[in-house]
C-alpha cells in the first residue's frame, strides 16, 4: 500500500470539528502548525439531559436537540478560541458510527459550513476521533497500539502506519463503559455509572467481592464484561455494600483492561499505547496503566467522552497524513468498522 506524503500547511490552519453521534453536541477547534504540531483552541460540549427520564438515549429527541443547540455550541467554541468563522480553514464532522439521525445533524452542518467558507471538508470516524483525542497531550505518530474503551466499545487496534487500523481484540459482549453503567444502576449509584463507581470505589473494599477476571489465560486479546455484570448482580442480591461492589468490580475491570492491553502491546512490539474513550477518564485505570512499562498516552481533560475537539484532532491528522478531502455527497453510517485490514 502506498503511503501519502505528509502534507504540512505553510501557515497555521484552524480546523473546526463536530461530533453529534449520540447525545452530546460537540464542537472543537484545533490549529495545525506548519511544523506539524497541533494546538487545542476550544472544546465545547452540550450534554443533553432530555433523555434522563427515559433511562436511555431516545434517538429522535437526540437529533432534535442537536438541531436546536449546534449553532450556539459553535458560537461558544469560536468565542473560546477567540476566532470568527472566517478564520476556519477546514471542517471535520463525524459520519459514523452512531445514531444516524443524530450524526446527520452535525454532518450536514459541517458540510454546509465547509461549502459556505469554501474550505476542505473531512468526514471523520468516531473511533479515530476518540483515539486522536490523545493528540492533545502528545504528538501521535504510528506505530502505536490504541485501546478505545467507551460506552459502546472496548476495542484494541494496532496502528502500524498513519491511518491504518488493524483490529487486535474486542469485547465479546458488553463494552466496559456499559458494565460500569449497568453495575452502578443495579447498586443504586446513579448515572453515568463510570464516575459514580469511581467515586464510590474510593470508600469501598476491593477485596470484599471476589470477581473472577474474565478471559485471562487466553491467547487472544479479547475482553468480556457480561460475566462481571452477572457476578455483580448476584453479589448485590447477596447484600454486598454498593461501595464494596464498586471497588471490587473496578479493580477487576481495570486489571483485565491493563493486562490484556499490555500483553497485546508486547506481542505487537508497540511501546506507545493510546487509551481513550469515556472509561479512560477513570483514575484507577490511569494509575494502573502508568505503572506498566508502556508509554501510555491519555486524552486531555474533557476529551475522553464524546466531543468535537477529538474530531478536529482526527481531521488535523488526516490533513497531515495527506488524505484527500471527503466528497460532500457522503452519508452517515450507523455501523462503520474502523479496522481496514
Ligand atoms: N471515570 C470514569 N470511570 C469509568 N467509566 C467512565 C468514567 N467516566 C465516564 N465513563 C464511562 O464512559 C462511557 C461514556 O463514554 P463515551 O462518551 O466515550 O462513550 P459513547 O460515546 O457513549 O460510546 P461510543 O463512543 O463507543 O459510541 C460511559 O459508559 C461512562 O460510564
Ligand atoms: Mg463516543
Amino acid at each position: 500500500m502506498s503511503v501519502p506524503a505528509a502534507v504540512l500547511p505553510s501557515v497555521p490552519v484552524r480546523i473546526l470539528g463536530i461530533d453529534t453521534s449520540c447525545d452530546d453536541t460537540g464542537v472543537g477547534i484545533v490549529e495545525l502548525l506548519p511544523d506539524g504540531r497541533v494546538n487545542l483552541l476550544a472544546n465545547r460540549v452540550w450534554s443533553q439531559t432530555v433523555h434522563a427520564r427515559y433511562g436511555g438515549v431516545m434517538p429522535e429527541l437526540a437529533s432534535r436537540e442537536h438541531v436546536e443547540r449546534i449553532d450556539e455550541v459553535m458560537g461558544d467554541a469560536l468565542r473560546e478560541a477567540g476566532l470568527t468563522v472566517t478564520d476556519i480553514g477546514a471542517v471535520a464532522a463525524t459520519s459514523g458510527p452512531g445514531l444516524v439521525g443524530a450524526l446527520l445533524v452535525g454532518l450536514m452542518y459541517g458540510k454546509g459550513l465547509a461549502q459556505a467558507l469554501n474550505v476542505p471538508f473531512h468526514a471523520a470516524h468516531h473511533l479515530e476521533g476518540h483515539i486522536f483525542a490523545a493528540a492533545s497531550e502528545a504528538e501521535l505518530r504510528a506505530p502505536f497500539l490504541a485501546l478505545v474503551v467507551s460506552g459502546g466499545h472496548t476495542h484494541l487496534f494496532d496502528v502500524p502506519r498513519d491511518g491504518e487500523y488493524v483490529l487486535v481484540g474486542a469485547t465479546l459482549d458488553d463494552a466496559a463503559g456499559e458494565a460500569f453503567d449497568k453495575i452502578a444502576r443495579l447498586s443504586g449509584l446513579g448515572y453515568p455509572g463510570g464516575p459514580a463507581i469511581s467515586e464510590a470505589a474510593t470508600r469501598g473494599n476491593p477485596d470484599a467481592v471476589p470477581f473472577k477476571e474474565p478471559l485471562q489465560g487466553q491467547k487472544t486479546f479479547n475482553f468480556s464484561f457480561s460475566g462481571l455484570k452477572t457476578a455483580a448482580l448476584l453479589a448485590h442480591r447477596g447484600g454486598a455494600a454498593p461501595e464494596d461492589l464498586a471497588a471490587s468490580f473496578q479493580r477487576a475491570a481495570v486489571n483485565v483492561l491493563v493486562k490484556t492491553t499490555t500483553r497485546a502491546a508486547h506481542a505487537h512490539g508497540r511501546r506507545t499505547v493510546v487509551v481513550s474513550g469515556g472509561v479512560a477518564a477513570n483514575t484507577a485505570l490511569r494509575e494502573a496503566f502508568r505503572a506498566t512499562d508502556l508509554n501510555v498516552v491519555f486524552p486531555g481533560r474533557g476529551l475522553n467522552t464524546d466531543n468535537g475537539a477529538m474530531i478536529a484532532l482526527a481531521g488535523a491528522a488526516a490533513i497531515r497524513a495527506g488524505r484527500p478531502a471527503s466528497p460532500l455527497d457522503g452519508g452517515a453510517t450507523a455501523y462503520a468498522p474502523l479496522a481496514n485490514a
